[in-house]
């Protein structure tokens, strides 16, 4: 081997260390929608400490407690309903945005930047599921 070779394969394991003691970046949908459409009320943590919790009038609940106010079983058609907002008048009285509508007007616009066909129903309804999976895994014990 020379110089070289010895140089390029000392770089080789320098690099394959520095890439097996990084984290993986793991893919989670729910914690991204989350983070970007319930934090800012829920907190990042979903206890309800997000920065415009204290602006309305009602102060938006602790997620993580959802299961333990329900016997331990996270009560998951009630919050569907809850998110997806479906029989909730427009200018009702709820402080949460009505996420069923608002995701059907986002994916209405990927749909015409993306000028394709698609389920624009079943990504609305997937966009939830992925957000009560996450919810479900930061339920406190
Ligand atoms: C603008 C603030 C705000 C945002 C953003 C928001 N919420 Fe809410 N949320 C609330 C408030 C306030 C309540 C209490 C009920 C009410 O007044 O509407 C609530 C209630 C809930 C409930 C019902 C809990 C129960 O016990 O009934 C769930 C579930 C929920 N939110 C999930 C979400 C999810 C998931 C998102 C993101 C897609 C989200 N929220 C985004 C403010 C918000």
């Amino acid at each position: 081997m020379n110089t070289f070779q010895s140089g390029l394969l000392a770089l080789l394991i320098a690099c394959g260390g520095g890439a097996a003691m990084a984290q993986p970046a793991v893919y989670d949908p729910g914690k991204l929608e989350f983070s970007e459409n319930c934090a800012s009320c829920h907190g990042i943590d979903g206890k309800g400490n997000g920065p415009l919790g204290e602006l309305l009038r009602k102060s938006p609940p602790d997620l993580t407690q959802l299961a333990k106010k329900n016997q331990g079983v996270l009560p998951v058609n009630r919050l569907y309903a809850v998110i997806e907002g479906a029989g909730i008048a427009s200018h009702g009285s709820r402080d949460m945005p009505v996420w069923g509508r608002e995701y059907q007007l986002d994916n209405a616009q990927q749909m015409r930047e993306a000028r394709g066909h698609y389920d624009s129903a079943g990504l609305v309804r997937a966009r939830i599921l992925v957000l009560l999976e996450y919810i479900s895994r930061i339920q406190a014990p």
